[in-house]
């Protein structure tokens, strides 16, 4: 589903965020990409994405090279991906119901479809009660469950999260996670880049290392420190 062959992230200013990285993620996987403050994490989802191309060797995603990828595909490829940023980038001028809503606007989705599918989706991360409310309104812990609402909404086959346990407290992260494990038993693929430790190390899943831009480890079930 995922294929890291060899891939490096030079950015232009010549820093080396991402050496030779190569690993596989196979449809249905839950994984773990670890490592310290500027290991390279957000720059690997960034390739996923296609926010930015690789230096050097190739990313694919379901049989395509990522980089390769342009006008349908890239759309295709977008569709297949949902993303929680480390900063939610959640719109605060809208309610929960119109932030989820507008992920499936701009995929053409019909007002009838859209009326369904926001309702489910945010009760499915506990916002049931939550719709009309602005994200200022929310705490830090629903704001990134109205993130995780709105990267699900259109189906995603792969969801990718950038630090999701990083700016809420251990009970909402612990419920975050465990959320994602929920969201990978019904059958979509989970890469969550974090730095913590202790959920890493308490959920049991694959984690891959980075340190430098380079992967230092990658365990099955898998421990942060070990
Ligand atoms: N646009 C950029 N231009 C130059 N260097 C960058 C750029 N973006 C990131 N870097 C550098 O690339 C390296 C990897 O950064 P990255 O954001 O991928 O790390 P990270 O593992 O996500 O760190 P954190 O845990 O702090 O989020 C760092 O040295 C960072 O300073
Ligand atoms: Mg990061």
């Amino acid at each position: 589903m995922i294929n890291f062959q060899e891939v490096s992230k030079h950015y232009p200013d010549g820093t080396v965020a991402l050496e030779k990285v190569s690993f596989e993620v196979s449809p249905g996987e839950f994984l773990f990409v670890v490592g310290p403050s500027g290991a390279g994490k957000t720059t690997l989802v960034r390739l996923l994405t296609r926010e930015e191309l690789p230096t050097e060797g190739e990313l694919q995603v379901s049989g395509r090279s990522v980089a390769d990828l342009a006008g349908k595909e890239l759309l295709q490829h977008r569709r297949e991906l949902g993303v929680v940023h480390q900063d939610y980038k959640l719109l605060p001028e809208k309610t929960a119901f119109e932030n989820v809503a507008l992920a499936l606007e701009v995929l053409g989705r019909s007002d009838s479809e859209i009326k369904e599918i926001v309702p489910h989706v945010l009760s499915l991360v506990g916002l049931e009660e939550r719709e009309h409310h602005f994200p200022h309104q929310l705490s830090g812990g629903e704001r990134q469950r109205l993130a995780f609402a709105r990267a699900l909404a259109p189906e995603p086959k792969i969801l990718i999260a950038d630090e999701p346990t990083g700016n809420i407290d251990p009970e909402s992260a612990w419920l975050a996670i465990k959320l994602l494990g929920k969201i990978n038993e019904m059958g979509t693929t989970v890469l969550v880049a974090t730095h913590a430790a202790e959920i890493v190390d308490q959920f049991g899943k694959r984690v891959v290392g980075l340190d430098k831009g380079k992967v230092v480890k990658d365990q099955k079930k898998g421990k942060y420190a070990s």
